[in-house]
């Protein structure tokens, strides 16, 4: 089996569950709030971890209790976290959150710690980071490192996954890094730099990307499942029906999903499948890594159909 590797953000979530998003300017009574661990890397490890892969993060947190938590949870979750360094005198990670009655988020984050992930970091861990084979990136870490980083991974022939978010508008040179690229279509279009309307629209916006250097496109599509777009062609696999609860952490499971799967070998197409299933059961219940599932309950998922 490859070895994984996630280079990203720890935060801590301080969750606000709430009937409907307030209006600006308008105060609302909540109805529940949780602390959960969080940060697009950290969950998209914990998600590997769970589903018993080989998976390491690297990345930082403030020397605060939110930190030693973060911490304590990728070790209980068999995440190698050797890579993880605290920073003094900032903050760890914060995602501030408000989840309403269907389950949709609002999401305001503070990097803390996270921004102090720089190029200095990956030299100095460079040799470390080649013993693992399959590299995990987002954006919530600053920019400059990450497209520093997959370009020398890519030059020592890594593989490059890349969730584009939170969105933002990438430099060109990032895309031949890229052997997966894992937008939603709110992402694609800030990518792309054009609307989304229609399966035209998305498949322009695709076509775009792999012509920058892209290998593959996966068009996450929430509950329709996922879009696998390349030179080739596009395939549509759908997504699995589940009671979604709270999608916070859905595209990061997506995420981790295809990089299990593609650890263990096989048709890229069971990937995505896999991936659809990991993503959807970490709907089900409150939380980004509190849902995220064990291979058992994927494998059964996956048998249900
Ligand atoms: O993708 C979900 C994550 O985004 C949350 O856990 C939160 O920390 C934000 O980073
Ligand atoms: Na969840």
């Amino acid at each position: 089996m490859k070895k994984i590797c996630v280079i990203g953000s720890i935060n801590t979530d301080l969750v606000a569950l709430v009937e409907r998003f307030p209006k600006p300017g308008e105060t609302l009574t909540g109805k529940e709030f949780h602390t959960f661990p969080g940060g697009k890397g950290a969950n998209q490890a914990v998600a590997a971890g769970r589903l018993q892969a080989a998976v390491a993060m690297f990345g930082k947190i403030g020397a605060d209790l939110y930190g030693q938590q973060t911490l304590a949870n990728l070790a209980a979750n068999g995440v190698d976290h050797r890579g993880v360094a605290v920073v003094p005198g900032v903050s760890s990670g914060i995602a501030v959150i408000e989840v309403d009655g269907s389950g949709e988020n609002h999401i305001v984050i503070i990097p803390g710690a996270n921004a102090a992930m720089d190029r200095r970091v990956i030299d100095e861990r460079f040799a470390w980071l080649l013993e693992y084979d399959i590299f995990l990136f987002q954006l919530e870490i600053p920019l400059d490192t990450v497209c520093y980083t997959m370009a020398k991974l890519k030059e020592c022939g890594k593989t490059i996954i890349l969730d584009p978010a939170p969105a933002q508008i990438l430099p060109d040179a990032v895309y031949p890094c890229v052997d997966f690229l894992t937008p939603n279509e709110t992402e694609m279009a800030i990518l792309a730099q054009q609307e989304i309307d229609s399966e035209d629209d998305l498949n322009a916006a695709a076509q775009r990307l792999l012509a920058k250097g892209v290998g593959t496109v996966l068009l996450k599509a929430g509950k329709d499942g996922a879009y696998i777009i390349d030179r080739s062609g596009r395939w549509h696999m759908p997504g699995f029906a589940v009671q979604a609860v709270d999608t916070t952490g859905a595209g990061d499971s997506f995420n981790a999903g295809f990089a299990v799967s593609l650890a263990h070998g096989g048709d890229l197409r069971d990937h995505v499948r896999f991936a659809n299933a990991v993503g959807a059961l970490a709907t089900t219940s409150q939380g980004a890594q509190s849902a995220m599932p064990g291979l058992e309950e994927v494998r059964s998922l996956l048998e249900r159909g």
